[in-house]
């Protein structure tokens, strides 16, 4: 049952080509247009949308964090991500016109449950981004959009992760495009490079054995730091976050802009530091700034780690171990950048003896507020 590997997490990390072509799957018509019926809120009615607001818990909040530079950039609409934990403690200001994006692998998890209630008792409409058929969260929202990863077994979200950020991808860009935004020409070009990237994803599997001897290599360490900028922001929490809960090591990740606010007090001689670099096209001046970052840490010690696209010569000089992932657009690059952070932590924690399919405390899907 899991085909061949020792681990569920490491079948669901290499099935990830497939659930990410598999979400898009249909969704897509001849015509390079976003065909999304199944969202049954009608398109007069996402016209009118004034704020988006995603809620979500843990790796599906990182998604939502990605999400939020996509939706804001494709469509011009404000959009804000929240811990599902959070939101409706704080009495969120929610009408009619604003779409709420529930995402959620298992679609039960209680927080998040919770906030849709709340968002629905608002007069807000809730889209659900869901990875399980019939479950609660996607029957008490308006809409739902299926991510199509199949079933995720292990504990540590993995293939849920890449389709949540597909379906996320794919709502910004249908409100872009039902709302006719100026950047029509950009959508379309989006839509066919989304539609290309599962062969991204696929060439980055086949690049691991460095990143599994890397990982072998930090077995002994106590701390891993993780930096990243703009969507690579939301990466670095994600790969932090694998690392804790697989390794139970004491992982944290920055935006890359914060370090000289604070966490640069923590680099010391030999500290692993990873950093998520932004692609050298497009918003090229964040990529200097993190080659800056690159260098001041390893100034002061760190032992870096650069994930880069292929064909970046800047971050050389500086890069301890240099991972490489294929050129992507710039806001499409977490489907590549966290596949080597998820090999990176479950071979981390298997080298550390432990079972990277039940890790200790935690549990599939969190039921209980
Ligand atoms: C991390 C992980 C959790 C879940 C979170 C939300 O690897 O699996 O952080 O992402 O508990 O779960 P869902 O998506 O089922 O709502």
């Amino acid at each position: 049952e899991k085909g061949g590997h020792d681990y569920f997490m490491l079948k669901e990390i290499a099935e990830q080509p497939r659930a990410v072509a598999d979400t898009l799957l249909g969704r897509i018509d001849g015509s390079g247009s976003l065909r999304l019926d199944e969202v049954r809120i009608p398109p007069h009615e996402l016209r009118e949308v004034d704020k988006v607001v995603i809620v979500a818990c843990g790796t599906a909040f990182h998604s939502g964090m990605i999400a939020k530079y996509a939706i804001e950039h494709w469509t011009r609409i404000p959009c804000e991500t929240e811990l599902a934990s959070e939101f409706r403690y704080r009495d969120p200001i929610l009408d009619q016109r604003t779409l709420v994006v529930a995402i959620s692998q298992s679609g039960e998890t209680m927080d998040t449950l919770m906030a849709l209630r709340h968002a629905r008792e608002q007069g807000a409409k809730v889209l659900a981004i869901c990875n399980t058929n019939g479950s609660t969260i996607p029957r008490e929202s308006d809409a739902v959009l299926y991510t199509h990863a199949g079933p995720e077994v292990a504990v540590a979200s993995t293939k849920a992760f890449l389709t949540q950020l597909v379906a996320c991808y794919l709502v910004a860009l249908y409100l872009g495009q039902i709302r006719g935004t100026k950047w029509g020409d950009e959508i379309r070009t989006v839509i066919r490079q989304l539609s290309e990237i599962s062969g991204a994803v696929e060439r980055v599997l086949g690049t691991m054995e460095p990143v599994r001897e890397l990982a072998r290599s930090l077995a002994g360490h106590d701390t891993v730091l993780f930096l990243g900028r703009h969507v690579g922001y939301p990466v670095a929490l994600e790969g932090a976050l694998k690392l804790k809960e697989l390794a139970y090591m004491h992982a944290e990740g920055f935006a890359a802009g914060e370090l000289k606010h604070g966490p640069i007090a923590l680099i010391e001689d030999g500290l692993p530091v990873v950093v998520v670099v932004p692609s050298p096209r497009g918003r090229s001046l964040l990529h200097d700034k993190v080659v800056s970052n690159i260098q001041e840490i390893r100034a002061r010690g760190a032992r870096t780690v650069v994930i880069a696209e292929e064909g970046d010569e800047a971050v050389v000089p500086y890069a301890d171990h240099l991972i490489r992932i294929p050129v992507t657009p710039t806001l499409l690059q977490p489907l590549v950048s966290t596949v080597p952070l998820q090999v990176f932590a479950c071979e981390l924690a298997t080298a550390r003896g432990n079972d990277v399919d039940q890790p200790r405390n935690l549990a599939k899907s969190v039921t209980v507020e």
